[in-house]
């Protein structure tokens, strides 16, 4: 830690010593200091602000709360729901929306099958499921040849299924609360899934209250976390990071997505958000920095066109960026 750092630490303590330092981020002289708790006082934080304002070498001051609601305490505890044949689930997340959570869990799921893993990727985000379209099972009816349990989608080696299932695209509902845990409950529990060694899980983006339902209801054996460069994203991410570990589930570590632009016609390599930024973020917060993935037009391509990049060009630098990041994770 260095003086300024050091400085803004004191000065904190002195005005909300009940809140806990979640992150602290001082970069080209910017300060975002995360407060892990509730703000009541705007006069202090406004004074806060001003004081570490004054130091040396800080030109722009970012305060912010996360007082997200952890599982609760009290009173008994969630009944488990059970995921036959499933040994260990992963949560992919991202604090934002848009920031490549989809593309991201559908690459390391077939990553973590080319390792040898037999994998299955469920696609809880109730907002905009992906997952479908990304694996091309998305006119596909859901299969059930016994009347009570459904069969899973294999596709490129893998078992899916999605809660885009059970929307309709052009009718779009808007789910909340117990109706879309318990469309969650159902799809997740009456899934044939087999023999499975990691079920990887498409959160919706955020921190709202699907996550916190899966987190109670599912033993969720770890969390990666997606984010960009750009601070609003990592400010974002830092807040996810937070939630999961309020829930006690263990962060696996903070994936950068479009973490650089490499030109597919030249090979040029341009940082165009500023580089490094979640691998600092996560050292910060003591987490671990999985890699990084760039921005490319194939990835994006390959997803829509239902074939991801690890799937349809595993020889590129592309698929090798997504297949370090799974090797790091077994
Ligand atoms: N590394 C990348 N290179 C190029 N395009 C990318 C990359 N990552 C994601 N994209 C594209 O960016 C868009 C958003 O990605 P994606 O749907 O995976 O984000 P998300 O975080 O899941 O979004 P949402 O919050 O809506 O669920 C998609 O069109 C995707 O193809
Ligand atoms: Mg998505």
């Amino acid at each position: 830690m260095n003086k300024t750092e050091e400085k803004i630490r004191e000065l904190v303590k002195k005005y909300f010593a009940e809140n806990n330092i979640a992150a602290l981020i001082v970069k080209d002289g910017r300060a975002i200091i995360t407060l892990q708790n509730e703000n009541e006082d705007q006069t202090k934080v406004k004074e806060l602000e001003q004081q570490i304002a004054a130091l040396e070498g800080i030109n722009k001051v970012n305060i912010i709360f996360t007082s997200e609601r952890g599982a609760p305490t009290l009173g008994k505890e969630p009944e488990k729901w059970l995921l036959k044949g499933v040994k260990k689930v992963i949560a992919v997340a991202s604090g934002k929306g848009g920031v490549g959570k989809s593309t991201t869990a559908v690459n390391l799921a077939l990553a973590l099958s080319k390792l040898g893993k037999k994998i299955a990727l469920f696609d809880a985000d109730i907002y905009g499921p992906s997952i479908p379209t990304m694996l091309g099972y998305e006119n596909q009816p859901v299969v059930s040849y016994d009347g009570k349990t459904f069969a899973a989608f294999e596709v490129h080696g893998i078992k899916s299924m999605s809660i885009g299932t059970l929307i309709d695209r052009d009718a779009p509902i808007i789910w909340r609360g117990a109706k879309a845990g318990g469309a969650l409950e159902q799809l997740l529990t009456q899934v044939e899934w087999g023999d499975i060694d990691i079920m990887v899980i498409d959160m919706p983006p955020g921190t709202g209250d699907i996550q916190i339902t899966l987190a109670q209801h599912l033993k969720i054996d770890g969390a990666v976390i997606v984010s960009t460069p750009q601070d609003i994203a990592l400010i974002d991410a830092v807040k996810g990071v937070n939630m999961f570990q309020k829930v006690d589930i263990p962060i696996l570590g903070i994936v950068e997505n479009m973490s650089y632009y490499i030109c597919p016609k030249c090979g040029h390599k341009e940082e165009i958000f500023g580089h490094a930024g979640a691998k600092e973020t996560a050292e910060k917060m003591g987490v671990r920095f999985l890699g990084e993935v760039p921005l490319h037009i194939d990835i994006r391509t390959h997803a829509d066109a239902g074939k991801p990049i690890v799937e349809d060009k595993p020889e590129s630098p592309q698929a090798s960026a997504y297949m370090e990041i799974a090797k790091k994770l077994v």
